[in-house]
């Protein structure tokens, strides 16, 4: 339905000058549209959306006031006056005068009814460990006890931010929700970052505190974390940032793991503090429903990583809602969601929506593979895990060294969720048909850091399967696809374009923390005609993904349009790797482009041109590598080097990052005449291909792509 929004876009945008880069959707490959599967119906019969019913109370005519149904999942302390208040574009604010807390809601409310139900089973990455249980009574004790002392030994209280660079441990979301407890805004940091990535983070959200773990089992190997802590706290002080105190938690609790000395005065270890604070009790501070919650750092166009804010009422109403209708999470059930809680997958689905469900969730400290392919369905055996939630490249993994792994377990999934990454129809007839046994119904959820929750995915009772397509948009969200000019892209077009949300919802993110113009730049200001309006429909969100529109209302996700890399389903600043590179004197131009991989979906190449009189050799690259590690961590760590003599450059000086992106992707680099020295191009394809002509990947075969004249 062509909404008054829409009509205006149309005629106001002018044209936006081409990229120099390939994008991720660009090289998208193509697979024909999939033949739909229904759900099982032994999945339907139990399922918590079942209600055709439901899809009419969230279409467009009752927004905003469908989302009151997921608010109401939760208790609040007082109720709210106004659902959404738009006065001050983009930043709505959701269930304005409502008060909750979200630790009392994930935690307290259960005891009544589950008190001695698993909240958390803890499962070591060292097999011989076993798992511990961790019930809702321990996790109401253990949350007190540590929220008692952020309060009286670290001096936090509401609005303080805290940076918790932690593995997957019982003590993580403990301690965030310790955190929740008190107001206090938390910003957990992936464990894989490096210390200095975690530094500029701590001083970027004003955190006095970092909270952290001794080590940790990954891949078979040790992991000394606390050294990565004094890296943390030098880099928050020269970023102008001091450090009161470092908390470490040890792994094994009674004895301290790490090679690395603990520092007199700053640094504390909980496990030792806590004993004060025994039995302690802490009353949850009632939040206002738009007090920040938490941040959550993601790579974004220019080289700073964001913190994306988000709010307290309407994002636990999202997670709450989502997990409840489309992970389909009843308090019997056992759920695990293999992704990383320092990624917003685990803060949404592992800790905060599952949580608010009163769900038994599975955390798993290592990684899929270890030690071999069959340990996540051995895990799964084992614990009677019935709702799985991964990622593409784990699938793509656990398929290539194990595929027949599955069938030798004795598991029963009703549900499993892909997530991250597009997926290919062939791997996910393998998750399917193997994995779920063709019993259990698969759901593929596009979202972002950014949005909190998921936007598109299929119900998983009511909608059928198709593998490649996300599927349509979740209860009230309202898409639409743009081309660059704001013309939309229908699905008759078979062409792809912006996909854009075009009204708020409770999930999607406050602001940039500190930087509000950038959360209006970098979201809002492309498809938006009237920066003084102040109605909502002039204020489309724009994802910075590219989709094809099915005649069917399926949404296919290509990936992203900017300079983000999605590694793995984890996001990359091509911009962060550049000038990681250019802090090495040898270097003196770089260039990052996205390249397809068969396990991980894309990864990072390097291109890099040495200074005059420099000799390119095996230690420079070594060097890159290493100061990549440094600077952002081990995830960013590039497939390839490339040491060319000069970069394709334009007539005014700039990289062609979209040529070299071809040669790295086998693709046609297209027209090249124009450049300013064309035949760096042949030489550059002869470092990276070899002498002789590879053959060329094969180009999309149903879909035009936007910014690219075919
Ligand atoms: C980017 C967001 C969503 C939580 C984990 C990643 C890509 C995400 C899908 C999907 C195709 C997907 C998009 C998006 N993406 N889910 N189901 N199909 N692509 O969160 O790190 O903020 O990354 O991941 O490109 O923009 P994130």
């Amino acid at each position: 339905m062509p909404t008054k929004a829409l009509a205006k876009k149309s005629a106001a945008k002018k044209p936006q000058p081409k990229k120099d880069g390939l994008t991720e959707a660009q090289i998208a490959v193509h697979w024909k549209e999939e033949g739909d599967i229904r759900p099982p119906a032994r999945f339907i019969a139990q399922a918590n959306l079942n209600d055709p019913q439901m899809v009419e109370r969230f279409s467009e005519k009752n927004f905003p006031e469908c989302f009151r149904e997921y608010a109401e999942l939760l208790h609040w302390d007082q109720y709210w006056h106004t659902t959404l208040d738009t006065s001050r574009p983009p930043f709505w604010k959701w269930f304005v005068g409502g008060k909750l807390n979200a630790s009392y809601n994930c935690v307290d409310r259960h005891l009544a009814k589950y008190k001695n139900k698993a909240a958390f089973i803890f499962v070591p990455e060292p097999e011989d460990e076993g798992h511990t249980v961790i019930t809702f009574q321990e996790l109401y004790r253990r949350v007190n006890e540590v929220a008692a002392m952020l309060r009286d030994f670290a001096g936090l209280k509401k609005g303080d931010r805290v940076t918790i660079h932690m593995p997957m441990i019982p003590e993580l979301p403990i301690t965030m929700l310790a955190c929740a407890r008190l107001g206090v805004i938390h910003s957990v940091v992936f464990g894989g970052f490096s210390g200095e990535a975690c530094g500029l983070r701590a001083a970027d959200s004003g955190s006095r505190i970092l909270i952290y773990t001794d080590g940790y089992h990954r891949n078979g190997r040790w992991v000394d974390h606390k050294a990565s802590a004094d890296i943390a706290v030098k880099t928050a002080e020269k970023e102008g940032q001091s450090i009161d105190k470092v908390l470490i938690w040890r792994r094994y609790p009674h004895k301290y793991s790490s090679e690395t000395p603990m520092i007199m005065q700053r640094d504390f270890f909980i496990n030792d503090v806590l004993k004060e604070y025994r039995n302690a009790v802490v009353e949850p501070v009632s939040m206002d429903a738009e007090d920040p919650l938490f941040l959550m750092y993601t790579s974004g166009t220019t080289g700073k990583p964001k913190g994306c804010q988000h709010r307290t009422g309407g994002y636990l109403a999202y997670v709450a809602g989502t997990s409840k209708y489309y992970q389909d999470i009843h308090p019997e059930d056992v759920y695990w969601c293999m992704a990383d809680i320092g990624w917003i997958t685990g803060h949404s689905y592992i800790v905060y929506g599952p949580l608010a469900l009163a769900a038994t969730s599975v955390l798993y400290e290592g990684v899929p593979q270890f030690p071999d392919a069959g340990r996540p369905w051995r895990i799964a055996e084992r614990l009677a895990v019935n709702i799985f939630h991964t990622s593409p490249t784990a699938i793509r993994m656990l398929r290539k060294a194990g595929g027949d792994e599955p069938q030798k377990h004795n598991y029963r999934f009703k549900h499993m969720t892909t997530v991250g990454e597009p997926i290919e129809p062939e791997v996910w007839r393998w998750y399917y048909e193997v994995v779920g046994k063709g019993e259990a119904v698969i759901v593929d959820t596009w979202w972002q850091t950014e949005t909190g929750g998921f936007l598109c995915t299929t119900k998983p009772a009511l909608d059928a399967m198709k593998p490649g397509s996300a599927g349509p948009a979740c209860l009230g969200i309202y898409p639409v696809i743009w081309d660059e000019n704001g013309k939309e892209v229908l699905a008759a077009a078979h062409a792809a374009g912006n996909i854009c949300i075009r009204n708020p919802w409770p999930g999607i993110m406050q602001t940039i923390w500190g930087d509000p113009q950038r959360f209006v730049n970098n979201y809002y200001k492309k498809y938006n005609a009237d920066p003084n309006s102040k109605d909502w429909r002039d204020w489309p969100y724009y994802a910075a993904d590219g989709a094809v529109l099915a005649p069917d209302g399926y949404y296919r996700i290509l990936g992203r349009v900017d300079d983000v890399i999605n590694v793995a389903g984890h996001r990359l600043g091509t911009k962060e790797l550049e000038s990681a590179c250019l802090t090495l004197p040898e270097i003196a131009e770089a260039a990052v482009v996205p390249v397809v991989d068969d396990v991980k979906g894309r990864v990072p190449e390097i291109y890099v041109s040495l200074k005059p009189g420099v000799h390119s050799n095996r230690a420079i690259t070594e060097k890159i590598v290493a100061t990549i590690e440094t600077m952002i961590g081990k995830i960013a760590r590039p497939k390839r080097i490339h040491i060319v003599p000069d970069m394709p450059k334009t007539r005014s000086g700039k990289i062609m990052r979209r040529v070299l992106a071809a040669i790295s992707n086998r693709m046609d680099t297209g027209d090249i005449t124009t450049l300013a020295n064309p035949d760096i191009v042949e030489q550059v394809r002869q470092i990276v291909q070899g002498r002789e002509r590879g053959p060329l990947a094969e180009g999309p075969e149903d879909i035009k792509l936007f910014g690219e004249d075919r």
